[in-house]
């Protein structure tokens, strides 16, 4: 008996996208992380949140087919620091709080996102 996919015990797309669409603007609204979205047309963003989303669903198992860049590829040039990772990290957490999710799925979540830092953070 295989275990359920993490997409299916997260809830699924619309569980995903829902955090996915409160981290966003948390992401923009934040002192330090702002200055990543500062004069980024409106539909970049939509853009950029949905790649997002297809990306999460698409690694924890779920079926979407991911069309965006590679992590280090996408970063690349930004300068992401650790500072800004814990910041992330912070509202990352926040989310996972205010959606309830269960410590199981929770651990599995923050060690995939963990394991894309070394390709995103620079300096
Ligand atoms: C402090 C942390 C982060 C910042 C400031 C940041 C910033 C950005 C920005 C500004 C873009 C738009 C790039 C563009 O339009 O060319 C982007 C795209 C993206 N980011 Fe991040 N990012 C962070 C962390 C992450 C993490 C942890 C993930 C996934 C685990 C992620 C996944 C993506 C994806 C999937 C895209 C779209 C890729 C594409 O355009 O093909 N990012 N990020």
């Amino acid at each position: 008996m295989s275990q359920k996919s993490l997409y299916e015990r997260l809830g699924g797309y619309d569980a995903i996208a829902a955090v996915v669409n409160d981290l966003i603007p948390r992401l923009q609204g934040d002192a330090l992380l702002g200055r990543f979205w500062q004069h980024r047309g409106e539909d970049g963003v939509k853009r950029e949140k949905q790649l997002l989303i297809d990306f999460l669903c698409s690694c924890a198992g779920g079926p979407m087919y991911y069309t965006g860049r590679d992590m280090k590829t996408t970063h690349k040039g930004m300068q992401l620091s650790d500072r800004d990772w814990a910041a992330f990290m912070g509202h990352l957490n926040a989310m996972l709080d205010a959606f309830r999710v269960p410590q199981a799925e929770r651990d599995e979540v923050v060690a995939f996102i963990q394991s894309t830092k070394a390709d995103i953070v620079e300096v």
